[in-house]
């Protein structure tokens, strides 16, 4: 089968797409012939030996497809899941365990369904697991454009929070339309002067951005980040409770955010889709930080 093997660390010009063995499902797996995955930005961390990963590997994670043979209770051939394959998405096929997908609703494209696991397990945890958000609180998510933050945002409104997102101006339209009642735009406004009283503050943005959303937190709120260390202590000083998510997996969960898709609930924005042989410029695009929802490829 074709895949996106990486041997080594670089930049995008080092992706190949390579002819490799396809993989065989050992008991309780599938294996999925691939329709669409999806791009995030843990993938060219560890194109760049960023984040450790052992090599050779096949890249990716998140997938759409249909399944080709199962070795598990309650998948058939020609079933169309998605959800993680740990051993690689970025290929024609993939292997998982069960416990990893989830049937794709007919409602839903493979485009969209692949676009969900870690970015909407993310959001969905964030909100929910760790947050704690309620009906009527008022939620904080930067980097509200991203492939996490426009589900975060969406996922907010549909708990029924006052929703606020920052980005770009470019962005504003945008994140307004997906539901957000407030839009900051972080080139021209601080948003540690601009906002306060929140319930949770969800920082999808990492680096400097993280402790400009602190004084936004109200007593006794919280603030969630995804991309560096929570500011435990200084967020003690505040009585702010800081905390690192990191997304697991929930076969469950993938089915209701599914749902909400399917249903027109949530919608999922797609930034570009690329063929396998496109691989390199969908990395330089998602490492250059600033990608509206998500990038695909197509196997
Ligand atoms: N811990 C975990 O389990 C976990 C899970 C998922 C993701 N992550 C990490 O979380 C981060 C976000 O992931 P992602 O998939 O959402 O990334 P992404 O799709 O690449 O995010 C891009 C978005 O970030 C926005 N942005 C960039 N700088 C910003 C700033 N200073 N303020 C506000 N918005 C800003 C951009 O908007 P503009 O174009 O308007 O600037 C763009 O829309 C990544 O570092 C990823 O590795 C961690």
């Amino acid at each position: 089968m074709r895949a996106v093997l990486l041997s080594e660390t670089g930049g995008p010009e080092i992706l190949r797409v390579e002819d490799v063995a396809r993989p065989d499902p050992g008991d309780g797996e599938v294996l999925i012939r691939v329709r669409a995955a999806s791009i995030n930005p843990i993938d060219w961390k560890h194109r760049r030996g960023l984040s450790p990963k052992d090599l050779p590997a096949v890249l990716g994670s998140d997938i759409s497809g249909t399944v080709e043979q199962s070795r598990a209770d309650g998948f058939v051939e020609g079933e169309d899941v998605f959800g993680f394959a740990p051993r690689g998405g970025y290929a024609e096929f993939a292997t998982t365990p069960t416990p990893a997908i989830a049937k794709k609703p007919a409602g839903m494209t493979h485009e969209q369904a692949a676009a969900i696991p870690v970015s909407g397990l993310t959001a969905w945890q964030a909100r929910f697991d760790r947050g704690g958000l309620q009906r009527g609180q008022t939620l904080l998510v930067a980097g509200a454009a991203g492939g996490v933050g426009h589900l975060a945002v969406q996922l907010g409104k549909h708990a029924g929070a006052r929703v606020i997102g920052t980005g770009s101006a470019r962005n504003r339209e945008f994140v307004l339309g997906l539901g957000a009642d407030e839009f900051v735009d972080y080139t021209s406004q601080d948003v540690s002067e601009t906002v306060s009283d929140v319930d949770l503050a969800f920082d999808t943005v990492g680096g400097e951005t993280t402790m400009t959303l602190l004084p936004t937190v109200r007593e006794g709120g919280a603030l969630v980040v995804i991309a560096g260390a929570p500011p435990e202590a200084q967020a003690a000083e505040r009585g702010v409770r800081a905390e690192l998510l990191i997304m697991s997996v929930s076969s469950e969960q993938l089915a209701k955010i599914a749902e909400l898709v399917a249903s027109g609930e949530v919608r999922v924005e797609i930034a570009g889709t690329f063929s396998l042989s496109q691989v390199a410029t969908a990395h330089e695009l998602s490492e250059a930080g600033h990608t509206r929802g998500k990038l695909i490829l197509t196997p």
